[in-house]
């Protein structure tokens, strides 16, 4: 197989960041002058993950693409992470929201809406009772703490390598054995992760019992396939044993659909058939509006009832929660977004691409993978795909990828992902992931598989 050299990467990489900075004088700008008021020059620091010496300034997305304010527009196929998964400001939902602007943002009341939303994530989640949160982040700080109160258990279980948003318990690892807080956490308090997480790999059923058997685990909290150091699928059996253990020793099995909405309009838990007790969305589920949601069983909605005087509110939520506005940006996005219509134009699509990216690693002769889950679509600098965390993180050292370095990104990756944006093509920041919305078209994604070509063909020539 062809190994590409470091000289080469970094030559092409000199010059395509030299390009990148001279084609953008007003993002550069910006930028600069951000950084006189905003930590890092930006209003969230995650804006800074993308390859390239400063972030572009957007000017206007529309559909799936991007304009920045030096008025490059970009094929986006990141498309905020997943949060604008569908397209950006979605008719339906941009008309739902304005619709409600006038009638106040969000009363500290409820809305007819949210009748029609909890019963519609009943009808298609198959959980009877729901909570509306306004990050993926609270949602599943929420759901553990649903757990460790039904439970009278304190420890949360989670896989090495996973992402469920800026939470102590979550952002760990595990490093030569040993349960750590994820190095770019900052200020956790504990001496030792372990007083509140379990940490296992994934696909490991021997660990997972092991983990449990003790039973002082409230939850666990997984992805169906984790996403987050790329795409994991879970070996065939390992989600019906990872619900026959977390039954047998009486842990809540909270799974995070955050990401996998991409695997159809019900999530991959649709799609398997997975029974959790408690169910997280967030991100897309309002097609970009900031929201989430969180279920749960009639065993724990039952417990909370006998719990909770309702006069009181009980530790969850906050004051902007399930908002009148969010809630009607939730509607509009199952009634006319999350569709099964528009999954069938987008999966075959993502076919397409996976096909096309695996040419071109099979004519190039590289080590390297596609994979694909519903819409989302990677390539990965591995031979194989991983089983779990620790196989995927070892990519990131045989890529030179230092963490406190390069931030997320390797050379390699780097230099791709600046080459695409040079030509009109975003990929998610941290790793080679893209989304196809239901308007990316044919077009679209013949030309980003023509620009990767040509990158790839320059790398080995
Ligand atoms: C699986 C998963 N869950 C939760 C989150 C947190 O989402 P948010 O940052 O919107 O709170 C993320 C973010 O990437 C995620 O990947």
């Amino acid at each position: 197989m062809v190994s590409i050299e470091s000289s080469k990467i970094n030559g092409i990489l000199e010059r395509e960041e030299s390009r990148y900075v001279a084609e953008r004088p007003k993002s550069q700008a910006l930028f600069e002058r951000g950084k006189k008021s905003l930590l890092g020059g930006v209003p969230m620091t995650w804006m800074n993950v993308w390859p390239g010496a400063f972030p572009i300034f957007v000017k206007e997305g529309k559909g799936t693409y991007l304009t920045d304010v030096d008025g490059h527009r970009y094929l986006d196929l990141c498309l905020g992470d997943t949060g604008s998964m569908f397209g950006y400001s979605q008719t339906a939902v941009f008309e739902a929201i304005k619709d409600q602007l006038p009638k106040g943002m969000a009363h500290m009341l409820p809305t007819e809406d949210s009748i029609w939303v909890g019963e519609e994530l009943k009808r298609r989640f198959k959980l009877p009772y729901w909570q509306i949160a306004m990050t993926a982040t609270d949602a599943n700080r929420f759901a553990i703490k649903v757990a460790r109160e039904v439970t009278r258990r304190k420890l949360v279980l989670v896989y090495n390598g996973c992402y469920h948003g800026s939470l102590d318990e979550t952002l760990v690892a595990i490093f030569e054995g040993i349960t750590i807080n994820n190095p770019y956490n900052m200020g956790p308090l504990f001496d030792s992760p372990e007083q509140m997480t379990r940490v296992i790999e994934f696909n490991d059923i021997d660990a997972l019992e092991k983990a449990l058997s003790p039973q002082d685990i409230a939850c666990v909290l997984a992805e169906p396939a984790m996403t987050d150091v790329g795409i994991i699928l879970p070996d065939p059996g390992y989600h019906a044993a990872l619900r026959d253990l977390t039954r047998r020793f009486g842990t809540m099995l909270i799974i995070d659909e955050t990401h996998c909405l991409c695997g159809g309009p019900a999530g991959l838990t649709g799609e398997w058939g997975l029974e959790p007790d408690m169910l997280v969305l967030g991100k897309a589920i309002a097609a970009g509006f900031p929201a989430a949601v969180f279920g749960f069983n009639q065993e724990i909605g039952d417990k909370l009832n006998a719990r909770i005087p309702w006069q009181n509110f009980f530790g969850f939520g906050g004051t902007l929660s399930g908002n009148a506005t969010a809630v009607a940006a939730i509607k509009a996005t199952l009634e006319h977004v999350i569709t099964q219509s528009n999954y069938d134009k987008m999966i075959p699509l993502a076919q397409h691409l996976a096909e096309g990216i695996g040419k071109i690693i099979k004519d190039a002769d590289l080590p390297w993978y596609v994979a694909r889950l519903g819409c989302r679509v990677e390539f990965r600098f591995r031979a194989t795909p991983p089983k779990n965390g620790a196989e995927a993180l070892e990519e990131d050292a045989s890529n030179e990828v230092d963490l406190l370095v390069d931030g997320l990104t390797g050379p390699l990756e780097k230099l791709i992902h600046i080459y695409l944006a040079n030509r009109g093509i975003l990929l998610s920041p941290y790793h080679d992931m893209a989304l196809i919305s239901p308007e990316t078209t044919s077009d679209d994604v013949d030309y980003y598989i023509k620009t990767l070509a040509e990158c790839v063909n320059e790398l080995i020539a």
